[in-house]
């Protein structure tokens, strides 16, 4: 039997990877490690039942003991890394949980699981380490370039990326990296752009749109990321790093247009200019040739389709957005938005 580890399992990219795998690789078994922090949520996983092939551990990566629990008396072949602190804003008013979840989580992990063993480490990461391009510019980002990040969450993630690097270069560790763009669909915590718009609007309030609205966002519908860590971990040669590129890069303002359109909202109503981001990376443009060219993996969703599949689901799960929106979400949404 195929015994795989997924870190943070009940966020957003996690969950739909565990349902994807329940789909798709029935036989494997799934140990789903997660701290369960504001992000987390078994709400995700709902319909999933624990048993042989299925297992939930509530543990932080960074607990190297939990993680030697999970690893005794048992080969995993792969590894699924992508427990993190995720939110940039968040990022920018306390780095610590970051670096202790990102870059001290990704070291312990790394260390049980080469001890321990494993046949492939897929490492979650973003093309944020890259930095950001200026408008106007025509540079692309390959897999070459350097690391250069704007800000702390991606400062972790840039470091956690190096240290995946330097267990190949050091130990020959099976690492492999995958470097996506923004992801979007079923179950993004509502902090995050679009299922906050949606949400907003669905509650009868304005969608804040940061600065002017011109930055650029690469749109990646989750099940493509879900079918491409998994092909990477089938078939990608350790020691890779691979970009994942969406299917639509477009402004803020022009998403929110978008979404508008679907919705049959207007627009003067609806949105609402609000203070920028601090440092707001303008654009990330990634070049997908080396994914496509060695392992035949493209984002295969059109962003029109990819959209309207995900305001239906939010339109169809109110029960699930609401139960965040009115806990502890509550707080932070009247820090971070007090003119809305
Ligand atoms: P998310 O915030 O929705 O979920 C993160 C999950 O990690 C949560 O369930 C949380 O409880 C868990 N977690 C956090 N710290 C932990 C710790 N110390 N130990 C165990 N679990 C912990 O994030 P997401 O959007 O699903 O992103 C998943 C991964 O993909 C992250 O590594 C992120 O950096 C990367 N990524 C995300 C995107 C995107 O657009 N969402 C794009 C590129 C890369
Ligand atoms: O590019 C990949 C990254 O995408 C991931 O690594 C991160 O984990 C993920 O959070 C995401 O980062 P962004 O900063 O791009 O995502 P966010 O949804 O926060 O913002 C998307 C864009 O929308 C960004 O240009 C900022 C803007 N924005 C965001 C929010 C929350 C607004 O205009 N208003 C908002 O209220």
């Amino acid at each position: 039997m195929t015994t795989v580890v997924v870190t943070g399992g009940a966020g957003f990219i996690g969950s739909n990877l565990v349902r994807y795998l329940r789909r798709k690789h029935q036989d494997w078994r799934i140990f789903n490690i997660d701290k369960l922090t504001y992000a987390g949520n078994l709400d995700n996983l709902a319909g999933i039942e624990v048993g042989p092939e299925y297992n939930f551990i509530q543990g932080d990566v960074a607990d190297g003991a939990m993680l030697a629990r999970v690893w005794a008396r048992r080969r995993v072949k792969y590894v699924f890394h992508l427990a993190a602190e995720t939110h940039v804003d968040r990022s920018l008013n306390d780095a610590v949980p970051f670096v202790r979840s990102n870059v001290e989580g990704t070291a312990v992990l790394l260390d049980v699981a080469r001890a321990e063993g494993v046949e492939k480490f897929i490492y979650m990461s973003t093309d944020e380490v890259y930095g950001a391009v200026p408008k106007g510019s025509d540079e692309v980002f390959t897999e070459d370039s350097p690391l250069k990040p704007r800000n702390p969450y991606s400062a972790t993630k840039a470091a956690a990326d190096l240290l995946c690097q330097v267990q190949y270069a050091s130990r020959e560790m099976p690492i492999v990296i995958l470097r996506a763009a923004n992801n979007y669909g079923p179950y993004q915590h509502p902090e995050k752009f679009l299922p906050l718009m949606l949400t907003n609007l669905m509650e009868g309030r304005q969608v804040p749109i940061y600065g002017t609205g011109q930055q650029l966002r690469d749109w990646l519908f989750v099940e493509d990321t879900c079918k491409a860590l998994v092909t990477l971990a089938e078939h990608a040669e350790p020691g890779s790093i691979y970009n994942l590129a969406g299917s639509g890069i477009i402004p803020n303002i022009e998403l929110a247009r978008k979404v508008l359109g679907v919705l049959r909202m207007e627009e003067e109503d609806s949105l609402k200019m609000v203070e920028d981001r601090p440092g707001h990376d303008f654009s990330y443009p990634l070049s997908a040739e080396k994914i496509e060219r060695e392992l035949n993996i493209r984002s295969e969703t059109k962003l029109d389709d990819g959209l309207r599949r995900t305001i239906f689901w939010y339109r169809s799960n109110e029960d699930w957005w609401r139960a965040i929106r009115e806990g502890k979400f509550k707080d932070y949404y009247k820090k971070q938005y007090s003119e809305l």
